[in-house]
């Protein structure tokens, strides 16, 4: 951690207290002032959606302090670019240890240089067009199965039969694993629950080191630990039945057999990493898509329409999907309001300059897709949920990283095109069958955890569509 340029602010730092110890001519960006060692710790952790309308104010690159280490905040589209694209060889992954936490630092998320480009090339071809759509009758088969416990009136937690449902998509489709038959998937969405709790920046153990041994820390540290010993275990199970298995964890684990390719640690990493980063993701988009699609009716009558019209009340297919425009367009605008990875993190490897400034090296940065997807500079009425307004001619217009719920550049998500897939066709397997009405009094609140998860649970009443 090295010495702050943003803790020497007044004491009454608060979000309205404006300071400008940068300068458009090339210093360190402005940004709001904090206290000597906190920084701006406190105004984040107290509200961290306040703190970055507070940093909005600051401009489109914004200067500050968390938990003792400089952080600078990204807020135009072009600047995002930059970072992650034309320039992204200056910008190295934000190594979570510095935080004193850690998850999986030599799966595909967190690695760096050579050995994340030896991951992602063995993992790719799981992620190709081809393949990708095989698993299309899997996901639209598993929701299907779903819907049908489902009874008029049943009340569900979105959130918690989401995530059970995307875990056994990802795990059938990549692990060829049933994490339902043997106990497997509990560990799993336990040790994720865990770490958005443990990563939520508005919790008091946010910045507590994990060594700190907090009770929270210790459930943390349990919690990875059974994570852990579960993939162990589907690795193990693997090595000993290897035959007949056609994916990603073949593809991962063939690498190794010739000496080259991943040691044990960097399998069981990247196998921690898909589990985790494969599953919360899409279950939380499909969590905010049926809260917005039951508080938008007129928007729900219009996609049941277009399955109906399209489906004919049949399984979905992955051919059918190009003709699900309305579907299409509900699953971006919901992406752009509720970005299940809200955040993206990088670190300068190097000193950089970026919009007018110099940002020195080991800079810790932030580029809030939540926060530039609803800039009124990008979007009409950035907070309505308006699927419309997704036309040709206003991507056109849209700068290329106004919108980037999967990232961007060499970093971007490998699982993008899985994920779509899944969102459309889970959706349109569930809306020909049910409506999802919302019992909660408030909207959902997305907390900055792991990922953009929802303060409690986001249940509906399920009313049945057909007899
Ligand atoms: C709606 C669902 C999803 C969203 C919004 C999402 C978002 C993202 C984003 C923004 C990144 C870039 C992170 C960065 O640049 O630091 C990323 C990376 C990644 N995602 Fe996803 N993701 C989703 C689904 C998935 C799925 C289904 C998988 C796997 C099957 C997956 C696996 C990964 C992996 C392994 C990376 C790291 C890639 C690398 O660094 O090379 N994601 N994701």
């Amino acid at each position: 951690m090295g010495t702050s340029r943003h803790t020497g602010g007044s004491d009454a730092a608060d979000e309205g207290d404006a300071e400008s110890d940068g300068d458009a001519g090339g210093g360190f960006p402005p940004g709001p002032s904090g206290l000597p060692l906190l920084g701006n710790t406190h105004q984040f952790s107290r509200d961290p959606h306040g703190f970055y309308e507070t940093l909005a104010g600051y401009g489109d690159v914004v200067g500050y302090s968390v938990a003792g280490q400089d952080m600078v905040t990204v807020l135009h589209p072009d600047h995002v670019e930059r970072v992650l694209v034309t320039d992204a060889d200056s910008y190295g992954k934000w190594q979570l240890q510095n935080f004193g936490t850690s998850f999986a630092p030599n799966g595909l998320l967190f690695a760096e240089g050579e050995q994340w480009r030896t991951q992602r090339t063995l993992a790719q071809p799981a992620f190709q067009l081809d393949r990708v759509r095989a698993y299309g009758d899997r996901m639209t088969a598993f929701a299907h199965e779903m819907a049908a416990e489902w009874g008029d009136g049943d009340r569900v937690v979105a959130n918690e039969r989401f995530s059970d449902l995307t875990l056994r998509i990802l795990a059938d489709s990549l692990f060829d694993v049933d994490v339902d038959a043997d106990g497997r998937g509990e560990a799993i969405t336990r040790a994720a629950d865990e770490l958005n709790r443990r990563a939520d920046s508005s919790s008091a153990t946010a910045f507590v080191p994990e060594w700190v041994p907090t009770p929270a820390n210790r459930r943390f540290k349990r919690a990875q630990a059974d994570f852990a010993d579960a993939v162990d275990e589907l690795i193990a199970a693997r090595r000993a039945d290897p035959e007949g298995h056609d994916d990603l964890l073949a593809m991962l684990m063939a690498a190794g057999e010739d000496g080259e390719g991943m040691s044990d640690e960097e399998l069981r990493d990247t196998t921690l990493t898909f589990l985790f980063a494969g599953h919360e993701t899409t279950s939380l988009a499909l969590t905010y898509t049926a809260y917005l699609l039951a508080e938008h009716p007129d928007v729900r009558e219009r996609l049941e329409a277009e399955l109906d019209d399209a489906l004919g009340g049949g399984p979905p297919d992955v051919l059918d999907l190009p003709a699900l425009d309305y579907l299409d367009s509900v699953c971006r605008e919901s992406l752009r309001l509720y970005p299940p990875a809200y955040v993206i993190f990088r670190e300068t490897r190097e000193p950089v300059e970026l919009g007018g400034y110099r940002i020195p090296a080991d800079t810790k940065m932030t580029l809030p897709q939540f926060k530039i997807h609803r800039d009124g500079r990008w979007y009409d009425d950035p907070d309505a949920f308006r699927p419309d307004r997704w036309t040709d001619e206003f991507e056109a217009d849209l700068p290329d990283y106004a919108y980037f719920p999967f990232g961007g550049g060499p970093r971007h998500c490998i699982g993008m095109r899985f994920a779509r897939m899944e969102l459309k066709l889970v959706l349109a397997t569930l809306l020909q069958r049910v409506r999802f009405d919302y019992v909660g009094d408030e909207p959902p609140q997305p907390t900055m955890a792991a990922s953009y998860q929802p303060e409690g649970d986001v249940t509906f009443r399920v009313e049945r569509r057909e007899g």
